[in-house]
């Protein structure tokens, strides 16, 4: 039996130019309709990821925290999503304010404070988890909700 591929794979940044180019190395894997949650605490860096993944998919321009208008949607090799939930009190709210559609699966959502969401996130889905804030380096550990997201971890070499 060959052995399954590994589900989780941690990646130390020193600064925010290193996480910038471990997403853009991820953003390689990206298909249509993939899904990254973004965890971590304020400032822990899920906006300099979601930088460095659009840069990856050749997104020209700038990408800024979109908490203000919740979503915004950049042109790359394929069309990147990027959410920002923290003002969102449950997945009720992200579904009643119409986040959630079909021409996400276009694209590649990346999706701030995805923890929101609760149980209406899908299995199917890669977890960005950045522990550390402020100076500190930064512990970023990736994990693929199922077999189909391994490629992103093998990406992230
Ligand atoms: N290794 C690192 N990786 C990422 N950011 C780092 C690192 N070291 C220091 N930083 C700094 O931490 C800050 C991260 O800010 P960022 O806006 O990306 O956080 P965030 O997780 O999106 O916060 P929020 O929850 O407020 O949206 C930036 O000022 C960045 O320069
Ligand atoms: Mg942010």
């Amino acid at each position: 039996m060959p052995h399954p591929a590994p589900r989780e794979r941690v990646v130390e940044t020193h600064d925010p130019a290193a996480t910038r180019d471990l997403a853009a190395r991820l953003a390689r894997a990206a298909r249509p309709g993939d899904l990254l949650c973004l965890v971590g605490d304020l400032g822990a860096g899920k906006t300099q990821f979601a930088k460095g993944f659009a840069a990856g998919l050749g997104v020209d321009g700038v990408v800024s925290s979109p908490t203000f208008v919740l979503m915004a949607e950049y042109a790359g090799r394929i069309p990147m999503f990027h959410l920002d939930l923290y003002r969102l009190a449950d997945a009720a709210d992200a579904l009643a304010g119409g986040l959630l559609d079909e021409r996400q699966l276009e694209g590649v959502v990346l999706v701030e404070w995805a923890e929101r969401l609760g149980d209406a996130l899908p299995a199917g889905r890669l977890d960005v988890r950045i522990d550390g804030t402020g100076d500190e380096d930064r512990t970023i550990t990736l994990r693929a909700g199922s077999d189909a997201y391994t490629r992103y971890l093998a990406a992230a070499a």
